[in-house]
């Protein structure tokens, strides 16, 4: 089987969330099992030279975006046994960050045009294409229009994936035709809410709309979660499906990996506390040993900051220290700054993504605190387990699916289930208790280390569901 996944980013290329990684590595683990995998991003400004270098040109080629009649450059490079095309337009895609411009919408219509177009010249044709975001959501539209029955077209299936509902592309109704080319008699297919909305338009027409996480399939269903799209979603239900993500355990391995300060397994928990003692160290903590608390995130109202600023000083006071690593809403940032200048040896505050000191500090922390309002399914928690860390969440989408309370039988974190700051402080206490009995602590930590976050099971799934496609009759 081929598949084709089109994002618009991925993991080494261009990143800005979650979904790089995904699309980065899911196809990986997808084409160890026998498939043919390729992916297709933009050709954005901040891909580093050294990538660029191992790129191909393979042909340059019109686009049509509505009436424009848009310049088209095919590259081509392999990475890790995974090949990758790459859309060049120079108009589009050679600025400063990936998305937030003011023409976003025209920006990815010509990608998921073109992303069609390159079949064409590829010698690579999917069975599947997997669309991933609002950014991907129109290909779905444009192959229903357009392509189905165009030869070398037949046949092929298109899979939606949301990892993030709350951006679905929504835009005002003059951009159907004028930017979107399409024509008002397909205007049903986008029209939602009284606007165009890119999301819903791929949750029409592609085959199969999935989710990263069960959990988050059934919680999209209801308004609290959908931003507006449960409505159509109960109505497409026969077609969600949600499959958990996973992560590229051979990257992230507490057992060899490089950037921290000793090596560590469930057999051999020793190495963690040298991690812990050089974390203090690296970041000035006071050198005692009080629990760390890790955080990595970008500071957005949805992972729940909102939680963490209310109840940080009565944790401070509980004895317990914190490193910070994120960057985000400025409001946030200068909170987690403001408390860095009061706490000194208690709390450290690094605003940026630093993927390094990220693995440091997955290593060294005992807790990662990750109270989402909702998470889609979130890789932070399953990479804090892998290094030992005990992760502590709300029960909410892929959170609820990968942690199990340390009150019950097999536990590898501690979760709650309302969203409320001091439900989430019991949580810590909780933590804390556990953390103060030497057995019961070193014994969860294994459990976590134990934990099987590989994409080896969902990778099976995801193989099954596209085998299930393509089985199934028009
Ligand atoms: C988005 C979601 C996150 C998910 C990631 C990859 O960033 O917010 O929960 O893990 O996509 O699917």
């Amino acid at each position: 089987m081929k598949i084709l996944f089109a994002s618009s980013e991925a993991v080494p290329y261009a990143a800005s969330g979650g979904l790089a990684d995904v699309v980065g590595t899911l196809p990986k683990a997808i084409g160890s099992k026998g498939h043919d995998c390729a992916v297709v991003i933009p050709l954005y400004k901040s891909i580093k030279q050294e990538l660029r270098d191992e790129m191909n040109l393979i042909t340059t080629i019109t686009v049509d975006v509505s009436w424009r009649k848009q310049y088209c450059g095919i590259y081509k490079a392999e990475y890790s046994g995974v090949t990758y095309f790459f859309i060049d337009n120079e108009y589009y895609f050679k600025r400063d960050g990936l998305y937030g411009f003011y023409d976003d919408c025209e920006r990815f219509v010509f990608f998921d045009r073109a992303v069609l177009e390159m079949l064409k010249y590829i010698d690579f044709k999917p069975d599947i294409i997997s669309c991933n975001d609002w950014q991907t959501a129109l290909i779905p539209v444009y192959y229903n229009i357009y392509y189905k029955y165009q030869q070398g077209y037949c046949g092929i299936k298109t899979v939606f994936t949301i990892h993030n509902i709350e951006y679905q592309g929504k835009y005002g109704k003059e951009i159907l035709d004028e930017v979107m080319g399409i024509p008002m008699y397909n205007a049903g297919l986008l029209e939602y809410d009284g606007s165009i909305n890119m999301m819903k338009g791929a949750i029409e027409t592609a085959d199969i709309v999935t989710t990263v996480s069960p959990g988050y399939a059934w919680e999209i269903l209801d308004p609290w979660y959908a931003h507006g799209l449960d409505r159509i979603l109960v109505t497409k239900q026969y077609k969600l499906k949600g499959i958990l993500n996973g992560i590229d355990t051979d990257f992230y391995n507490p057992e060899n990996d490089p950037e921290i300060a000793g090596n560590f397994s469930s057999s051999d928990i020793s190495g963690k506390a040298e991690c812990k003692a050089a974390l203090i160290k690296e970041l000035a903590l006071d050198d005692t040993d009080e629990p760390i608390i890790g955080i990595v995130t970008r500071f957005v109202k949805h992972k729940g900051i909102d939680l963490i600023r209310y109840a940080f000083e009565d944790i401070i006071a509980m004895g317990m220290k914190f490193v910070i690593l994120g960057s985000g809403e400025k409001i946030y940032e200068d909170f987690f700054c403001e408390m860095a200048a009061r706490y000194p040896g208690k709390v450290s505050v690094d605003l940026g993504f630093i993927p390094e000191l990220a693995r440091r500090i997955y290593a060294g922390s005992d807790m990662f605190l990750m109270p989402s309002q909702s998470e889609p399914c979130g890789l932070a928690q399953m990479i804090s387990m892998r290094y030992g860390t005990a992760p502590i969440v709300r029960e909410t989408g892929g959170l609820r699916d990968t942690v199990r309370d340390n009150g019950g039988i097999n536990g590898n974190g501690y979760t709650f289930k309302t969203y409320n700051a001091d439900d989430m402080l019991d949580a810590v206490k909780r933590a804390k208790r556990d953390y103060e009995n030497k057995d019961v602590w070193s014994s969860l930590v294994k459990r976590a280390l134990e934990c099987n976050n590989s994409w080896s099971a969902s990778a099976d799934i995801y193989i099954e569901t596209f085998n299930e496609l393509l089985s199934a009759k028009d």
